[in-house]
């Protein structure tokens, strides 16, 4: 058994993380105590690896010390997900403190960067929204289809788990139940991130988050003009073969996804069509946001840094 210490067991990621290291059989989850020194507890139980399931500003302080101390790192919040320091400046409303970790962090969409996440000290798990637009866009713009001047439409909803553990006056039961809205419209954090795995520019992105009145799931719906007429079996070819069968990214021929039947699983359903000119196309991603979008790609990078099998402890 190798040992992996968690810290920020208490929160929604935390807690789904040591649910997926309880049955993963070759990992031995050790609960890092908030009070503790990073470097000590990283000597004292011999960590290989250490997640982050805190907030940016902790895991800023956490991810070096772990570093120093000879553990891996797999940080689940956007601390190190941003190659420039001042973009991170901008968006999340504070200075980077580490930005000499950031040329060495992957961004740990594995079935983008698996080759990279192998061999990587520093993982930088991606966000929830990211991960079920960037999966959902992904063939596309890496097929340079995108007619980008016509802009990118990322239309997303999430369940309220998105939003931690701590309640606010926005995520309050009385707030949320029977109700619908949209959030942080054109300033939602998780944009230069998306832009920057799909390799857009932010003038031509569009994205809104909305609040769904369930615990978890993320809903998102992308519209994209393409620079030629494309076929659906075109289409249908292009995202099979950088999602192949018997990974977490499924390609759906016949019926949009939904997410009660992505509940608890670490798969991101995908499913695409065209109008009849084949040049506009919408896509629609779905994923639980703590499985696929937090603590179960989480666990795909450990699998990847620390040699397992890549679905061990996920299906
Ligand atoms: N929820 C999602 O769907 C999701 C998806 C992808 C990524 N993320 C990211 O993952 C991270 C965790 O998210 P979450 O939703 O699980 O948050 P959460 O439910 O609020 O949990 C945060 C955890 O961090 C702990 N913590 C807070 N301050 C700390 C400190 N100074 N030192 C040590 N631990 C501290 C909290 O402890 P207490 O018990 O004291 O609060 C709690 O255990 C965030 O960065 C978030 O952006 C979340």
């Amino acid at each position: 058994m190798r040992s992996v210490g968690v810290l920020g067991v208490s929160g929604y990621s935390g807690q789904e993380l040591m649910r997926l290291l309880a049955g993963h059989g070759g990992a031995r989850p050790v609960v890092v105590e908030k009070e503790t020194a990073i470097g000590e507890a990283v000597r004292r139980d011999a960590l290989e690896l250490l997640f982050l399931a805190t907030p940016h500003e902790v895991s800023l302080e956490a991810a070096p010390a772990a570093l120093k101390a000879g553990a891996k790192v797999v940080d689940l919040s956007g601390a190190f997900r941003l190659k420039d320091p001042a973009v991170f400046a901008h968006w999340y409303g504070m200075p980077h403190t580490a930005p000499e970790l950031l040329p060495e962090a992957v961004y740990g969409l594995t079935e983008l960067n698996g080759e990279a996440v192998r061999g990587a000290r520093l993982v930088a798990n991606p966000g929830c929204y990211p991960t079920s637009v960037i999966c959902g866009l992904h063939p596309l713009a890496c097929a340079g289809a995108i007619d980008t001047s016509a802009g990118v439409i990322c239309d997303s909803k999430s369940g309220v788990s998105g939003a931690g553990h701590r309640p606010s006056p926005g995520t309050h039961f009385v707030e949320v139940h029977e109700n619908f809205k949209a959030y942080a419209v054109l300033r939602h954090k998780h944009v230069p991130e998306m832009v920057q795995a799909l390799g857009l520019s932010l003038g031509d992105f569009f994205f809104t988050a909305h609040l769904l009145p369930i615990t978890r799931g993320i809903l998102s719906t992308m519209y994209a003009k393409l620079r030629r007429p494309w076929t659906r079996e075109e289409l249908l070819a292009l995202y099979r073969r950088l999602y192949p069968d018997g990974g977490f990214i499924r390609v759906r021929e016949n019926g949009t996804p939904n997410v009660r039947e992505l509940q608890g699983t670490n798969y991101c359903d995908i499913y695409l069509t065209l109008d009849e000119s084949g040049t506009r196309a919408v896509i629609v991603s779905c994923i639980d946001n703590l499985v696929k979008g937090a603590a179960g790609q989480a666990l795909q990078n450990m699998n990847l840094m620390l040699g397992f099998t890549p679905n061990q402890g996920l299906v």
